[in-house]
């Protein structure tokens, strides 16, 4: 074929696929001429492009130039027209494309795990009494979960059955680490690091190999809160305890204090709260041990301080009536959507 012959019929392919896109009116028409100019497998493009090994063979590469640039031109005035039809769809009714006056579908949105909820909250309601933030990590050494809080080498609460080591130590060069099992370790990491007075609260996963029932699982959260300072005392203690549990709690909510033990604090209470005609135990508390004082280097003779620790999930089932701590893991969206 001549070249000449193979321009002209790729002049006359542009003028037809350009009048084609012109004149649709709708996304439908404008794909229909899409596919017969530009379809892979039978467009007219195409055809003309497999007519090229007839051209002499001296002239296929200006063939082959013209026939790249017809390509463009049409794919550019296909998607001019799609442009245009696009925009039209505002203002012509009848037009069947995209509307973009059409309203959107609304997508539904997540929200914040009940837990992170609370977490959130009650940080709030102890920011209000004072208290700042502090954080430390999950994975704890010995010195920061057991000895500085006066929890000697061999006590029970140190049974490697009783908490996730993470490393046991039998290199020489290896400190034995474990899955922090109360967020008290957050307590010596602020006494350690800042002179009193202190008062912080720390939010934060602990675990634990406790079996799961319906007010335990092996991984929660605890929230602990510590105050140092000159002349703190057990009633000090109490009433922060009892404000932030008819804060979170409503005002109608039962609070008592039994007489407990823990090595950290002398002396110690654990703290309920009245449900459903039970007493649940929602956390511990006591004046801070004069051994923990003389451990992070504070003076037991210059200041005295509170500590508490206090369950998370057994607060906001309490507060949302959620009987079983299993359903917080469960990631039923029946369950979640709830709160
Ligand atoms: C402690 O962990 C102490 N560190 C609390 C403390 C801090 C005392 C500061 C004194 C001074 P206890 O082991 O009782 O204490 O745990 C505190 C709270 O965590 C419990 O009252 C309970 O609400 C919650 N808790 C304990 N074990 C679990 C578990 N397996 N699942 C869910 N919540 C738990």
């Amino acid at each position: 074929m001549a070249l000449s012959d193979f321009l002209a019929e790729l002049d006359q392919l542009v003028a037809e696929a350009k009048s084609s896109f012109d004149q649709a009116v709708d996304v439908d028409g404008l794909e229909g001429s899409r596919v017969a100019f530009l379809g892979a497998k039978s467009g007219r493009l195409k055809a003309i492009q497999k007519g090229m090994s007839s051209v002499d063979g001296p002239d296929k590469p200006a063939a082959g130039k013209r026939l790249n640039e017809v390509k463009q031109f049409i794919q550019a005035a296909f998607e001019a027209a799609q442009r245009r039809l696009v925009s039209d769809s505002s203002t012509d009714s009848s037009f069947r494309g995209f509307d973009h006056s059409v309203p959107g579908h609304q997508p539904t949105l997540g929200h914040l795990h009940p837990i992170t909820q609370t977490i959130n909250e009650l940080s709030d309601i102890m920011g209000r009494l004072g208290f700042t933030l502090a954080d430390g990590p999950e994975v704890e050494d010995e010195w920061h979960n057991f000895e500085a809080l006066n929890i000697s080498r061999e006590h029970p609460a140190r049974d490697p059955l009783d908490n996730f080591y993470i490393s046991r130590g039998d290199r020489a060069d290896e400190r034995p680490t474990l899955l922090r099992s109360q967020t008290s370790t957050v307590q010596i990491r602020v006494m350690e690091q800042t002179p009193p007075p202190i008062r912080i609260i720390s939010l934060g996963r602990v675990y634990r190999p406790d079996t799961a029932d319906a007010t335990h699982y092996p991984m929660f959260h605890q929230m602990e809160g510590l105050y140092v300072d000159r002349n703190v005392t057990m009633a000090d203690l109490k009433s922060v305890l009892r404000m932030f549990a008819t804060s979170y709690l409503g005002d109608e909510v039962s609070v008592r204090f039994r007489p407990s033990f823990f090595p950290f604090t002398e002396p110690s209470v654990e703290a309920d709260y009245h449900w459903n005609g039970n007493w649940v135990e929602f956390g511990g508390a006591g004046m801070v041990d004069p051994n923990v004082l003389h451990a992070v280097g504070y003076d037991p003779e210059e200041v005295t301080g509170f500590a508490f620790g206090l369950g998370v999930e057994r607060l906001c089932m309490r507060r949302h009536n959620i009987t079983d701590i299993r359903e917080f893991h469960k990631n039923d969206v029946r369950f979640l959507a709830q709160f």
